[in-house]
């Protein structure tokens, strides 16, 4: 996809350690577009991209570790703005002539500096600031040329500034929180420093983006896999409002969505945006498919196969379609190739790519961010339950019955379910809890209800915090809200006889169960 603004890029040097995603998302939240590359990339590489300025991370190295990342001088004399944070401010220093030693005193977490207000990143800001360090190293000389413009106690050099080669460095991090003034840090640089005008808004990303579809699809057919989630949702609605019926989508209902997931896609696409929409019913396909099954790797397998080949059945009905609409988004595309190996579930992403069909890929949101997709999907009128709908897994409801998946089990599970979603949302919780939702476990306990003994199934409620799903904290939901549950499910949802709370972080546990 061509880049969707008509700015120049930011371009984030990636030096490790997780810093320069959050780097890039603060740059878009400045209204400017910003880009990742590796620190392996060549100086040519990256001026290739005609930055309208750069930013070096920081990352994990010390400067004098034998193999540390270096700078390139000739990139920091290439005329373009840059910013050095924490190891890149140290990079800078080192390139150029300064001096970086290891002075034995670490500073780590929240710490003051004093700036100078003078200094060009630090105008209108008061002079003393909470900043979160994190480093062993220090600046002890600048570069010729430089001015020393933040101090804190133990680290005399904290910032320094070539005001008229427009090479700038801070040693703490200004993209977290806890910096009090990060942001207008960021700002300073972007827009004073730079003199980058801030064309990145909402509005402006979805036209480039409808732009860049309506071009890529010309006057071809392409059609979209729907999942009920917000990036295929967004992605289809994106590319509808492009080629109007020139896209077709296919939503397959596995048997195995959330409760009221299949008319929610009905009544958005086919009532509210008059999208083609095929919606294949296919629960007992995938019912006939699960029968005995209980392995979780056979299940996703199992599931993931039949979904592509409903999908493939579908799409041949769909004459010409040369183009396939998928809901990729900027992590994926950053993360793809670095990404640890180790496979600890076979990830399925319904509407995933069937290897054998000859499709082009339109990919509108590859070059967002999560929250910026959902801000897409507001502006173009999708409603709130999908743009702010809980991550759910490719296989569905299946990987959370444990043990063999029955349509009998699965509408426990749903039901339960939309007890849980229910009375999260009542509480104000939906969208703080990365995902909050109902396991059906494979045992059955006994109980009592009214004169009678009862044998069923109990509910497991999971809630967890998470920003990325890599790791994972269980969520210390409030007792009113845990007694509603208890008391709803167990009266409401037939089969189930007791409810309890999963209290496992990730690591050790995955966020779902199988
Ligand atoms: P785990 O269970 O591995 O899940 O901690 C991490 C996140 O990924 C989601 N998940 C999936 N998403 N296809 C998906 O698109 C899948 O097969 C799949 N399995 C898990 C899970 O809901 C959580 O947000």
């Amino acid at each position: 996809m061509s880049r969707p603004t008509t700015g120049r890029p930011v371009v984030v040097v990636d030096f490790g350690a997780q810093y320069a995603q959050l780097i890039a998302r603060r740059v878009r939240e400045a209204h400017v577009y910003s880009e990742i590359v590796p620190h392996t990339a060549s100086t040519g590489e990256i001026l290739a991209r005609e930055p309208a300025a750069l930013i070096l991370s920081g990352g994990p190295a010390s400067i004098y570790e034998p193999g540390a990342p270096a700078v390139d001088p000739a990139l920091l004399r290439a005329g373009v703005p840059v910013l050095g944070i924490c190891y890149g401010f140290q990079a800078i220093a080192a390139a150029l002539g300064g001096d970086v030693a290891h002075t034995g005193r670490r500073e780590f977490g929240r710490t003051k500096v004093t700036v100078d207000p003078g200094g060009a990143l630090f105008s209108g800001q008061p002079a003393v600031q909470e900043v979160w360090m994190s480093h062993g190293d220090a600046v002890v000389a600048v570069p010729g040329g430089f001015a020393a413009t933040a101090t804190s106690g133990d680290t005399p050099i904290c910032a320094f500034e070539d005001r008229g080669a427009r090479l700038h460095g801070v040693q703490w991090h200004p993209e977290v929180r806890h910096s009090t003034h990060g942001q207008e840090v960021l700002e300073r640089f972007l827009h004073d420093v730079a003199g980058i005008a801030p064309p990145w808004t909402t509005a402006n990303v979805l036209e480039a983006a409808v732009d860049a579809a309506r071009a890529q699809i010309g006057d071809g057919r392409a059609i979209c896999g729907l999942s009920g989630g917000v990036d295929s949702a967004v992605a289809a609605a994106l590319v509808h409002k492009a080629v109007g019926d020139q896209l077709t989508c296919v939503f397959v209902d596995t048997g195995l969505m959330r409760a009221g997931e299949g008319e929610q896609v009905e009544e958005t696409f086919r009532k509210q945006f008059h999208v083609d929409l095929i919606h294949v019913k296919a629960a007992d396909r995938f019912f006939g498919v699960l029968a005995g099954v209980t392995d979780p790797e056979r299940k996703r397998k199992a599931i993931g196969e039949t979904f592509i080949r409903i999908f493939e059945e579908v799409a041949r009905d769909v004459e010409d379609a040369r183009f396939l609409v998928q809901g990729t988004l900027y992590p994926d595309v950053i993360e793809s190739g670095t990404r640890d190996a180790a496979n600890i579930k076979s990830h399925h992403n319904v509407g995933g790519l069937p290897e054998d069909m000859a499709f082009e890929l339109v990919e509108p949101l590859r070059s967002l961010f999560k929250d910026e997709v959902r801000a897409v999907g507001e502006e173009l009128g999708l409603p709130e339950e999908i743009v702010w709908r809980q991550p759910f897994p490719g296989p569905g409801l299946a990987v959370r019955i444990v043990g063999e998946v029955t349509a009998e089990r699965a509408a426990i599970l749903r039901a339960a379910d939309a007890v849980v979603v229910e009375e999260v949302r009542r509480a104000g919780l939906y969208r703080d809890l990365w995902q909050s939702f109902a396991v059906l476990p494979a045992v059955r306990t006994v109980g009592v209800m009214g004169d009678g003994r009862t044998y069923a199934y109990p509910i497991v409620i999971r809630a967890v915090r998470s920003d990325d799903a890599m790791t994972a904290d269980w969520a210390r939901l409030p007792y009113e809200l845990l007694e509603r549950l208890s008391n709803r499910i167990i009266n409401e949802v037939d089969g189930v006889n007791r409810v309890a709370l999963d209290i496992t972080s990730k690591p050790p546990g995955t966020i779902e169960w199988e």
